[in-house]
């Protein structure tokens, strides 16, 4: 029997908006292909406003509301002024869609918004790296007592599929190790180099078309990738490691000398990272440049696109290559999620 989904965002910026648009543009086609019904019944954001209604919002009208600049408070009707864990436990809503900011180091708010969901037995869909750094496995089993869904595809490659690709699609394979190109930014500003741009020309052009922040410390220097190593080596690789266990070093150090040396040795340097788990069933992980031969799959991919590798014992080597941020890029992992949801629930 087909369900009919209530739906409500917590946080509403570029990845909740991506995914709005998707949903409204997608509609007919979810519901006729895959039998995926839904109705928005919450938005709240800190800064945008919240809105309520038990049967639903319209959501183009949100849109509009959110691109124009305006408060959720102008939306004609609907409750407002839930804050987010109001809307999380006092609505009807039984999906909450997560998309607030990330904090790796406390994983807050959204851990809270998530604990609080998932105990008011409602499914949670997020792209928050933040809580699946800190506390992934207790996540998974509360979301498991409470008999609910946690989807967080986005969380590595935005929409580009990794961790269900792992999970299902490499099924019956051991994965032993992987190795990916995790950040887009540095793999941006190494591409430009490569060209012959200096390090902080190819910096400051990464953060003129947005990719680096203006503080840009946590990609160059290997900290965003780090985050990803961590998910990617407890989700897919059953471990249980945290931030201290990964090796990193960025690549701020790298010089136009290094990168025009590689060229004449038939190398590139790529940010790279990556975990194997040792014959003594330990695991060795690290985020850390490498001069990889142009014959590796890893070394033809430019720009700000990213990459993973993993190491499987039926195939060897597979590599899945594409974006791993942007608005609806990200959005779309959600509805990977949400699919999949789906798919659980109506069995
Ligand atoms: N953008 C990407 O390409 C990408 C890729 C992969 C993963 N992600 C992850 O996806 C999430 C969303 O990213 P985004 O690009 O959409 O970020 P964003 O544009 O900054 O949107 C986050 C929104 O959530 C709001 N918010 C923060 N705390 C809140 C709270 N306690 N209650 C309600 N709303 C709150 C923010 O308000 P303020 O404006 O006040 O902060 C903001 O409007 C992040 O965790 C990010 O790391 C993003």
């Amino acid at each position: 029997m087909s369900m009919r989904f209530k739906l409500a965002f917590i946080g509403f910026g570029v990845v909740g908006q991506g995914l709005t648009e998707i949903l409204l543009e997608k509609k007919d086609m979810l519901a006729e292909k895959y039998d995926f019904h839904y109705v928005v019944v919450a938005v709240s954001d800190i800064m945008k406003g919240s809105v309520y209604d038990e049967n639903g919002l319209n959501m183009g009208e949100i849109l509009s509301l959110v691109k124009a600049d305006k408060k959720l408070d102008e939306y004609p009707s609907g409750m407002k002024d839930m804050d987010s864990l109001a809307t999380i436990k006092d609505t009807n809503a039984d999906t909450i869609i997560e998309v607030t900011f990330t904090d790796v180091k406390t994983g807050e708010p959204a851990l809270t918004h998530i604990k609080a969901a998932l105990n008011a037995g409602k499914n949670v869909v997020s792209t928050n790296k933040g809580p699946v750094v800190k506390q992934v496995m207790d996540l998974l089993k509360l979301a498991e007592k409470n008999n609910v869904f946690y989807g967080f595809e986005g969380v590595v490659l935005a929409g580009t599929p990794v961790l269900n690709l792992a999970e299902y699609t490499l099924a019956g394979n051991k994965i032993t190790g992987f190795k990916g190109i995790l950040n887009g930014t540095t793999n941006y500003i190494l591409t430009r180099m490569e060209e012959g741009m200096s390090y902080d020309d190819a910096l400051k052009k990464a953060q003129e078309l947005g990719y680096a922040e203006a503080d840009p410390t946590g990609d160059v220097e290997g900290l965003d990738a780090l985050g990803k190593v961590v998910i990617l080596s407890n989700v897919v690789l059953g471990k249980n490691i945290g931030w201290k266990d990964v090796e990193r070093k960025g690549i701020a150090g790298i010089t136009i000398e290094d990168v025009e040396q590689a060229k004449a040795e038939g190398m590139r340097w790529k940010l790279i990272g990556s975990a194997e788990i040792q014959k003594d069933g330990s695991l060795k992980a690290k985020v850390w440049p490498q001069k990889l031969p142009l014959s590796d799959p890893l070394a033809g991919v430019n720009e700000a696109i990213n990459a993973l590798t993993f190491d499987t014992d039926e195939l060897g080597p597979v590599t899945v290559v594409g974006p791993g941020a942007g608005r609806r890029e990200t959005g779309f992992s959600l509805l990977i999620d949400l699919l999949n949801m789906n798919r659980k629930l109506s069995e």
